[in-house]
């Protein structure tokens, strides 16, 4: 498998010969970008959840998205994943890939990994075998999960269990874990896939103050390596670890900029935070 790798790496990402299916040559991010998305509209019947947005993420950017409750925050990361499908828009992932046309499990191996707003573990697993079932799967071996790990997979589940730092915990199922534990375990689960763009749709509700900051010290970590997008209400927790943050409201952008400029805005204060 390693000189399958090397192999890999040297012909742009192909698969050698004789595997009988080529890998995708993965996000091409050469403009700068890493997502795209222009003059998307959502429409649930008659209601519209997203309303022509039109957002760019550059490469190793960590954008912060906030606004009201039913804003479209979570519709904009399910366009993002293909859960939903834009009404009309376009939503692009680098410069090649048409997330528009790719299935959940297509953007998720091109490199696009989500946390979903509850914490989705497997409680009666320990935390080492949740990270190894979030292991992407060789599609040409059957006996995976209890077979001897492939040794990118010991790295990946190396690297995951530093930065999530649960190493102590490996063998404690994940059911007896906090809450906040649970939440980085998840997060945990999806650097196995060793994504180039994370989405984290409210990391922090319902953890105590001490794992809101860890969360916090996590994200920009994770900000050395990747590019993300955090879905917030947690403003001290935005003010920690934000550089630009967009205002959602009724499915459109209301304002872009640091906290402290869209925290003065006239419109997000009377859309969102309130006199
Ligand atoms: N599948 C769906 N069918 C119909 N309406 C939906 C669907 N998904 C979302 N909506 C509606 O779209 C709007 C935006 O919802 P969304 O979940 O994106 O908001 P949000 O900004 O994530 O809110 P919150 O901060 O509460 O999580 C809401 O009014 C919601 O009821
Ligand atoms: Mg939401």
């Amino acid at each position: 498998m390693s000189d399958l790798l090397t192999n890999s790496a040297q012909h742009g990402g192909q698969l050698g010969e004789g595997y009988g299916r080529t890998k995708p040559q993965g996000a091409d991010f050469s403009h700068g970008i890493a997502l795209y998305l222009e003059k998307v509209s959502v429409w649930f019947d008659s209601f519209r959840a997203l309303n022509d947005l039109s957002l760019y993420i550059a490469e190793g950017e960590l954008r912060c998205i906030i606004g009201p409750n039913g804003a479209g925050k979570t519709t904009l990361m399910d366009v993002i994943t293909g859960k939903t499908r834009p009404t009309t828009g376009t939503a692009f992932f680098g410069q090649n890939y048409d997330l528009a046309k790719m299935s959940t499990e297509q953007i998720a191996e091109a490199g696009i990994g989500r946390k979903f707003q509850k914490p989705t573990v497997f409680e009666n697993f320990t935390v080492m075998e949740n990270l190894l079932l979030a292991a992407p799967r060789d599609k040409r071996v059957k006996k995976s999960f209890f077979s001897r790990l492939a040794p990118e997979a010991q790295l990946a589940l190396d690297e995951s269990l530093q930065q999530i730092r649960l190493q102590e915990f490996i063998h404690k199922p994940a059911g007896l874990l906090s809450h906040g534990q649970k939440q980085w375990l998840e997060i945990g689960m999806l650097l196995m896939q060793r994504p180039k763009l994370i989405l984290l749709d409210e990391p922090v509700a319902g953890m105590t103050d001490a794992e809101t900051e860890r969360t916090a010290e996590l994200c920009l970590e994770l900000k050395k390596n990747h590019t993300l997008v955090v879905v917030e209400h947690d403003m001290s927790f935005i003010d920690t670890i934000s550089e630009k943050v967009t205002v959602l409201a009724q499915g459109a952008i209301l304002a872009e900029g640091t906290l402290a400029e869209v925290q003065a805005n006239e419109d997000v204060i009377e859309k969102y935070l309130g006199r």
